[in-house]
């Protein structure tokens, strides 16, 4: 087995209270608060009224946030995004041979989704578009006027894979309009961009630990309907996936069926305690967004080109084309950040070479302008005088 490489000559000015570590530009994990790492000092018991308690707090915060109303449910499910995205699948997509699922496709993670719900034998149909491009409404709403048997129409709203901002409210509107059941993966947006459950008819939405709520990573979240989550009794694939079973233990005890990530809740619930305290969603999707701004100005000034025009790349990511200069090569150019103090994240893309720029966590444009200064003196270090693509 290969282990990673350390990486030599560090000369690291990391985040505060963690100097010697780098700064994390990717979409999660990601950068977090010193307080939110200090509320992990302590060892919570599982079973303790204060846990039960501030879990309770975190499922009803997550559910005012979604703007969802009384008749939703927040369900925390353990491990990363993917484990609540297919506990979701497991009790909301249809089984059988009639109804079907249309998942609509715009990079990795519409792929991931149907890959589960092949996995799992559920019904499934797509409707796929350019990675480079958001989602189109109308033929959407083309393809469930064509096939009567969709029920449930999957939609990612940030695509990670890009950056790519899908037209999420039109979208599930338009889907709502002829009676579908709307489930959102906003995953890598939930808690930076607007997003109003009930406004949008989102039924199902689900989220992860350590994306704009700035947690660290150990469980995901279902806010979903009470009425769907009631109906899906005995539909799950899997024992530990149950949603129903997770939420109706979590109803009757307070407590989670298997063992907790307890660290990472008492984190989380610092992190929304801050999250609350910068001004909320609109806050938080500014500060992004002035990151953002302060790395594309920049990183077009010394010739980098984005894939995405702006006004579809949102604040959560940026995919840069890679230079096609024959002394660029992205190792080189990942490791040389890296000893500056900067983790950057490698390209998705099926089709180009690219990387990409993380631009959440507990970041300011400071650390951009910082990074600016770090890519410049390793372009020069590696001798390549256009980063054109
Ligand atoms: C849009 C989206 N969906 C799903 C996932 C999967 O989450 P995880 O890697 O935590 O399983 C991610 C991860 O970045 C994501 O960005």
């Amino acid at each position: 087995m290969s282990s990673p490489k350390a990486t030599s000559n560090v000369s690291f000015n990391g985040p505060e209270g963690q100097e010697d570590m780098p700064y994390l530009l990717t979409p999660g994990p990601l950068t977090t608060s010193s307080s939110v790492k200090l509320a992990m000092l302590a060892d919570w018991g599982s079973r303790d009224i204060e846990f039960r308690q501030l879990v309770g707090d975190i499922r009803s915060q997550l559910v005012t946030m979604s703007g969802a109303g009384d008749d939703y449910e927040c369900v925390l499910m353990q491990g990363s995004g993917t484990f609540a995205i297919e506990a979701g699948l497991g009790a909301f997509c249809p089984k059988g041979r009639t109804k079907k699922t249309l998942v609509v496709i715009n990079g990795a993670y519409g792929h991931r989704a149907v890959k589960i719900l092949q996995h799992i034998n559920r019904p499934v149909t797509t409707l796929e578009f350019d990675e480079e491009t958001p989602v189109d409404t109308a033929k959407v709403e083309a393809a469930l006027k064509a096939d009567l048997d969709i029920e449930v129409v999957f939609i990612v709203h940030c695509e990670t894979t890009t950056g790519v901002i899908n037209p999420l409210k039109e979208l599930c509107q338009t889907c709502k309009s002829h009676g579908k059941t709307v489930y959102v993966d906003a995953m890598s947006s939930f808690g930076a961009l607007e997003l109003n459950m009930k406004e949008y008819g989102i039924d199902i939405m689900v989220s992860s630990a350590n994306k704009c709520i700035e947690g660290v990573p150990g469980f995901g979240y279902v806010i979903c309907s009470r009425e769907l989550l009631e109906k899906s009794k005995g539909k799950a694939h899997s024992v530990s996936l149950d949603l129903y079973d997770q939420w109706a233990a979590m109803e009757k005890t307070a407590q989670f069926r298997f063992t907790p990530p307890t660290h990472a809740l008492v984190a989380f619930h610092q992190a929304l305690r801050e999250h609350a305290k910068e001004g909320g969603v609109v806050a938080r999707g500014k500060r992004y967004q002035k990151n953002c701004d302060t790395l594309l100005t920049a990183m077009r000034k010394l010739g980098f080109v984005t894939l995405l025009d702006d006004n579809v790349s949102g604040p959560i990511i940026q995919t840069f084309l890679s230079p096609a200069h024959s002394n660029f090569d992205f190792d080189t150019f990942y490791d040389g950040l890296r000893r500056h103090g900067f983790a950057i994240y490698p390209g998705k893309l099926t089709k180009r070479d690219s990387f990409r720029i993380g631009t959440i966590g507990k970041l300011d444009s400071a650390v951009f302008t910082q990074l600016i200064a770090a890519i410049e003196i390793i372009l020069d270090e590696m001798g390549v005088d256009s980063p054109l693509p």
